[in-house]
């Protein structure tokens, strides 16, 4: 008798496992709305700029000379590119860009505040110096070539351009702003 009356308890604690089965039962998660994958994926809003879809379509610092900077010099590209530069560019060129940093002599890094830098080279050039590097300065962008921690997405790039020929010359000029935020 009381081995019946346990099975019996024993039954009836399988009994919720087996409601999830039932045809009828439902699921929180099966309801009439558009899960991802599913559908047409919704078109980008007008003049929105892709943040990850631009990839590196050139080979060398070459063919980088003649592109097209795609990412307007706004406040906030130049508020990134700011801050990208003092991370990845402020150690060998200064933090006013200057070549004034501690090894900026012993490297040869060169001044960006130049009238080279800020007229003569074209920003597809400076992308593409980002991009590749150059004899001694490191590549930020180069697919295979021991990047990787150290890379900057193609937008970061043009971020640093944008902060590189619209801004650094003004910030070293109040050298309160470069050292400020
Ligand atoms: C490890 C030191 C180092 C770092 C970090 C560095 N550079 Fe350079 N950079 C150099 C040196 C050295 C040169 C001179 C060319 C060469 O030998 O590489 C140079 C040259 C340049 C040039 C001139 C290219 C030309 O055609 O003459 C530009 C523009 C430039 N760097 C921008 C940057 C920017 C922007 C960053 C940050 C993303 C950066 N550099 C980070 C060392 C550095």
């Amino acid at each position: 008798m009381k081995l019946r009356y346990l099975a019996f308890i024993g039954a009836a604690a399988l009994l919720p496992a087996q409601v999830y089965a039932w045809p009828w039962s439902t699921d929180m998660m099966n309801q009439p709305s558009i899960k991802p994958q599913e559908g047409p994926p919704a078109p980008f809003p007008s003049r929105s700029v892709p943040v990850s879809g631009i990839p590196t379509m050139v080979a060398d610092r070459q063919e980088a000379e003649s592109l097209k900077n795609p990412i307007p010099a706004t406040p906030e590209s130049i508020k990134t590119g700011r801050n990208l530069f003092k991370i990845y560019c402020a150690a060998c060129h200064g933090l006013t860009g200057k070549a004034d940093s501690p090894v900026s002599e012993k490297i040869g890094a060169i001044d960006l505040t130049s009238d080279y830098v800020q007229g003569m080279l074209s920003e597809g050039w400076i992308w593409g110096t980002i991009t590749f590097g150059g004899a001694i300065m490191p590549a930020y962008g180069k697919p295979g070539a021991g990047g990787g921690s150290n890379d900057l997405s193609p937008e970061e790039r043009w971020h640093v351009v944008n902060y590189v020929r619209n801004q650094l010359v003004k910030d070293g000029a109040g050298t309160a702003t470069a050292s400020a935020e």
